[in-house]
């Protein structure tokens, strides 16, 4: 079978930093900077996302692209006969729970656009604290948020299903410059705001004698998650980057991406918090109750609420795209199913668990799995110890199994490109040494913690 491949360097950018842009930019970095004490936590967060997250992308990249396969049969290609194929199956498996839950927050998105354009959120409409039982009630109930659920699933299906080149790509082409716009003029918005000084200050004056264990491993988690690596993603993604291509600068410009689009995410909420004298520290409930009040107090906040989910949306969806991709991938090739059997196949799958996540919060709120509902259950599993795990496995893969000549020669194009042969033994150290410690580390105090 003749595999797809990006058509150009753009494109494999908009599709990485596609998946790498999404929810944990605009929903859950801003409420970590709040959580974990604003400029001390992005300080740490930028030393840990180049030193040990940029390496762990570049890591699963060189597997990727090696093989040109899927991330299951990456492992087994690399390292014929070998235990190594599990850890393919594991990065198969991980996707395929992760976008069951982000689908439903994927839902939650459409249902908050869809009441953003009914104007819910327009001037004086409602208190804080009716914003927040708003939020609960949604959530809480049963039919809207799977219908939300569904609907939000089946538009991830649709563009999987068109292809890597005519759905990814194009997708991500079109929405990822809008998506960067629309950001800047919300942050533009909220930084003008009167009283919103102290907010800008608050993200960029590091006090960093709030910097401690929990604040790094935080930094870390989110580093990982944000930048969709320790998952089959950016492998499989990788595997469609041809040969010419240079591997290190389109991981480079991903993470720069990824790390510009997060600070101005925070540029565009953090502001507005404090210009409405609101509590930086809301946590998880931040973008679905604070936001929408504040939307409801500042001039022109019903447009800007429009535009605020529209990008929530879009974010989410290229996220969710090479998520649900790896799935495909793994049947396509492994399975020999067409794309579109494929991606029904992994629909169904999805949707079921996710129906399951989202009636977690209402009718199934009892059940509980090692004292988690399941929703939490899936969070915590995927990103405190599947992704980590990931990660830890696949530094070691390429820092300890592969062979140094055979990564040199994937990370350089075979000593082709100058630069890269000249950071080459920098990078190769931290996938060797730095980053494996430093994820042992965040496993420990996980576990501690
Ligand atoms: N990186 C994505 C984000 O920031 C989330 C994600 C995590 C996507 C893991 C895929 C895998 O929202």
């Amino acid at each position: 079978m003749q595999r797809e491949n990006f058509g150009n360097r753009f494109g494999v950018l908009v599709a990485m930093a596609g998946s790498a842009i999404g929810l944990g930019n605009l929903w859950r970095f801003p409420y970590m900077v709040g959580e974990y004490g604003g400029a001390a936590f992005i300080f740490v967060y930028i030393v840990f996302f180049f030193l040990l997250c940029l390496p762990i992308l570049i890591s699963e990249v060189i597997i990727g692209r090696k093989s040109q396969t899927n991330a299951f049969g990456a492992f087994g290609k690399l390292a014929p006969g070998s235990p190594w194929r599990w850890v393919g199956a594991l990065m198969v498996l991980t996707p395929v729970i992760v976008v069951s839950y982000y689908s439903v927050i994927g839902g939650w998105s459409v249902e908050y656009f869809i009441k953003a354009c009914m104007m819910d959120f327009s001037a004086g409409h409602a208190s804080e604290a009716e914003f927040g039982n708003m939020f609960g009630e949604f959530i809480t109930s049963v039919w809207t948020p799977i219908i939300c659920h569904t609907a939000y699933l089946l538009l991830t299906a649709l563009i999987v299903v068109a292809g890597v080149k005519s759905g990814i790509e194009r997708f991500g082409k079109i929405m990822m410059p809008l998506l960067f716009v629309i950001v800047i003029v919300i942050a533009a918005r909220s930084a003008t705001l009167p009283g919103s000084r102290e907010g800008l200050e608050w993200l960029f004056k590091p006090d960093f004698s709030k910097i401690d264990a929990s604040v790094c491993a935080a930094a870390l988690g989110q580093g990982f998650f944000s930048l969709s690596a320790g998952f089959g993603i950016m492998l499989t993604y990788a595997s469609y980057i041809s040969k010419k291509e240079n591997i290190a600068a389109s991981s480079a410009y991903t993470a720069v991406s990824d790390l510009i689009f997060a600070i101005i995410a925070s540029c565009a909420i953090m502001p507005a918090v404090f210009a409405f004298g609101l509590d930086p520290e809301e946590g998880p409930g931040l973008v679905f109750e604070t936001l929408p009040y504040i939307f409801s107090m500042m001039p022109l906040g019903g447009l800007i609420a429009v535009l605020f989910f529209m990008a929530l949306i879009v974010a989410a969806l290229t996220s969710s795209i090479s998520l649900y991709e790896v799935g495909v991938a793994y049947l396509m090739e492994e399975k020999h199913m067409s794309r579109k059997k494929a991606s029904v196949l992994i629909f169904v799958v999805a949707w079921a668990l996710g129906i399951l996540c989202s009636l977690s919060f209402g009718p199934l709120s009892g059940m509980k799995l090692f004292g988690n509902t399941l929703f939490n259950f899936f969070d915590k599993l995927s990103a405190n110890w599947l992704m980590p795990l990931g990660a830890l496995l696949i530094v070691i893969f390429v820092g300890w199994r592969m062979g140094r000549a055979d990564v040199r020669d994937e990370f350089t194009n075979g000593g082709t490109l100058k630069a890269n042969c000249r950071v080459f033994g920098v990078i190769y150290f931290l996938i060797r040494f730095v980053a494996p410690l430093a994820i042992l580390v965040v496993f420990i105090s996980n576990l501690v913690m």
